[in-house]
C-alpha cells in the first residue's frame, strides 16, 4: 500500500456519497474514486445472485485503478458480497452493516427499529447480526425501499416523502422505540424529513462516521499528505462531478439546517 494511491468508494447509486461526505471531512487529503452503479440501481429489489455479480464487476473495475482500499458504502452490497470480495483482494475492503449494536446499547428499556432495503433485511448476514446483539429481542425492522429511487431521482419533495413515511409507519407505535437505525446509505438524505415525524427523544443512528473511522484505522500510517480530490464513475464510465456534487451540496444544507434548528 502506498500513501498516494486512491481510495475506492462504491455504492449501487448515490447513497455512498453520504459516506464520501464524511470521509472528505475526516480524511480530506486523500484521493477518492467514487463509483455509482446507478444504471443498475436499486439493488435492494434484485435477487441476491444478481447483486453479487454486479458488485463483483464494479469492484473489479475499481480495483483496476490501483486503489489502496475500497469502502463498500452500501449495506445491501456488503450483505451479499463482502466475504467473497475479501477472499479475492489483498487490500483492505471496508463494508457497512446496519448499526444495530450501538442502537441496542443506546436505550435498553426501549425497542429498536431498523430501516434498510428489502434485500438487506432478507439476508442471513442481517439475521445473524441481530441474533448476536439482540439478546432482549427488542429489534424490529422495516424496508423503506422506495426511498432509494426517490434519492436517485433527486426527489426530496417534502409532502411526498412525509406521506410515504407516514404510510409506512402507520402500524408502528413509535412511543415504544428508543432508536431508529438507518441501514441504507441512501436514507441519510431523508434524515431531516424523518425528524419531522420521528419524535426527538428517538435517536436516529447511522454507521457512516464509524465506517470512515474504520477506514482510517485500516490505512494506519499510509494516509496521504495531499492534495486530495475525487474522480467519479457511473456504472463503469467517467462521469462529470457536477452530477454528484449536487448531492454533496444538499448534504451540506441538511447539516446546516439541523445545526440551526438545534
Ligand atoms: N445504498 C444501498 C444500501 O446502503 C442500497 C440501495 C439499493 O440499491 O437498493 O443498502
Amino acid at each position: 500500500m502506498q500513501k498516494d494511491q486512491p481510495i475506492g468508494l462504491f455504492d449501487s447509486g448515490i447513497g455512498g456519497l453520504t459516506v464520501l461526505y464524511e470521509a472528505l471531512k475526516v480524511l480530506p487529503s486523500e484521493k477518492y474514486i467514487y463509483f455509482s452503479d446507478g444504471d443498475n440501481a436499486p439493488y435492494g429489489t434484485r435477487p441476491k445472485e444478481e447483486v453479487r455479480e454486479l458488485v463483483m464487476e464494479a469492484i473489479r473495475f475499481i480495483a483496476s485503478m490501483d486503489v489502496k482500499a475500497i469502502v463498500v458504502a452500501c449495506n445491501t452490497a456488503t450483505s451479499v458480497a463482502i466475504e467473497d470480495l475479501r477472499r479475492l483482494y489483498d487490500f483492505p475492503i471496508i463494508g457497512m452493516e446496519p448499526a444495530v449494536k450501538p442502537a441496542v446499547l443506546s436505550d435498553k428499556r426501549k425497542r429498536v427499529l431498523v430501516f434498510a432495503t428489502e434485500l438487506t433485511l432478507k439476508e442471513e448476514k442481517f439475521h445473524d447480526l441481530v441474533a448476536r446483539v439482540d439478546t432482549q429481542q427488542i429489534v424490529d425492522y422495516l424496508p423503506l425501499q422506495e426511498l432509494v429511487m426517490y434519492a436517485e431521482h433527486f426527489d426530496f419533495d417534502e409532502n411526498k416523502i412525509i406521506s410515504y413515511l407516514q404510510q409506512k409507519l402507520s402500524s408502528i407505535r413509535l412511543e415504544n422505540y428508543g432508536a431508529v437505525v438507518l441501514g441504507c446509505t441512501h436514507f441519510i438524505f431523508f434524515r431531516n424529513l424523518m425528524e419531522k415525524i420521528i419524535p426527538p427523544e428517538i435517536a436516529i443512528i447511522d454507521g457512516n462516521l464509524g465506517t470512515v473511522k474504520n477506514l482510517k484505522n485500516k490505512l494506519g500510517d499510509q494516509l496521504n499528505d495531499g492534495p486530495g480530490g475525487v474522480s467519479y464513475f457511473l456504472s463503469g464510465k467517467a462521469k462529470e462531478p457536477v452530477y454528484f456534487e449536487r448531492y454533496l451540496r444538499f448534504l451540506n444544507t441538511l447539516e446546516l439546517h439541523s445545526a440551526t434548528s438545534g
